[in-house]
């Protein structure tokens, strides 16, 4: 079974997708960490975030592995945990530069797919219903005002020690969701078959009810035929 979520940033993909995966003991697959793990490694090696042929020639030199914790996934690189490092202002302003390289999205895109070949999965992103798995069984458009976005984020943060401005997540939301819908390969859309949930009003724990009745239905469905 696969399941597809996409959406622009902080629609609650990530936070949704780890409990139903819990709940229905599939694999949660965090795509949105690839493609900062790739931001990150640019940064390490001081290679400008726009320069592919040299990313790719990192990428090759550099191991990147995703364990799935009893919480969360985390991302190693050569056994380093960077899951905190990958989530810094820096590498979430750099990250939708790098992620529209279309060697780099062809690098992730055949690793997405092969671990959707092997496991039950939710994978979250932008593109995984349009590009990724456009046979998903389920596929989810998770959508939220821009101020509810910013202003959970804010208060994510918060609750971690990190101090970052209300008005300036808002902006880096509003710019990263401008950059992922209007790239050329795989831009941030709804797939045609995708049913599109805008969670501004509602719960962690609402959003969660209403997917795994998405997916119990098809469960229900496909066991019949
Ligand atoms: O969690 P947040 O909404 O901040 O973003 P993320 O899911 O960690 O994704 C970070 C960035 O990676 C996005 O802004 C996109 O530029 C890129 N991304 C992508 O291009 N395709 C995906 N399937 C997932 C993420
Ligand atoms: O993965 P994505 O960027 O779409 O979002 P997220 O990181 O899962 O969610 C961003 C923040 O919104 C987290 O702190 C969630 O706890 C919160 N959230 C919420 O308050 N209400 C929801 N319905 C969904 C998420």
């Amino acid at each position: 079974m696969q399941v597809a979520i996409d959406g622009p940033a902080s629609a609650g993909k990530s936070t949704v997708a780890k409990i139903v995966a819990k709940n229905l003991n599939f694999i949660y697959i965090d795509t949105g960490a690839m493609y900062r793990a790739c931001t990150l490694i640019a940064q390490k090696g001081n290679v400008d975030y726009g320069d592919e042929a040299e990313i790719l020639k990192l990428l090759a030199k550099n191991k990147i592995e995703f364990k799935n914790g009893e919480k969360e996934q985390k991302v190693f690189i050569n056994g380093q945990d960077v899951s905190l490092a990958i989530r810094t202002p820096e590498i979430t302003a750099n990250v939708s530069q790098v992620s529209a390289l279309p060697g780099i999205r062809e690098k992730m895109v055949e690793l997405q797919r092969k671990m959707a070949g092997e496991n039950n999965v939710i994978m979250d992103g932008r593109d995984i219903g349009t590009t990724v798995l456009p046979n998903a069984d389920v596929k989810i458009f998770l959508i939220a005002s821009v101020a509810s976005r910013a202003k959970r984020r804010f208060l994510d943060f918060k609750e971690k020690g990190i101090h970052q401005d209300l008005a300036e997540i808002e902006h880096d939301i509003e710019e990263r969701d401008y950059k992922d819908s209007h790239r050329k390969i795989s831009p941030l859309k709804k797939a045609t078959d995708a049913i599109e949930l805008d969670t501004t009003n509602l719960t962690i724990d609402e959003v969660v009810a209403k997917i795994t009745t998405l997916i119990e239905k098809k469960q229900k469905k496909q066991s019949k035929e």
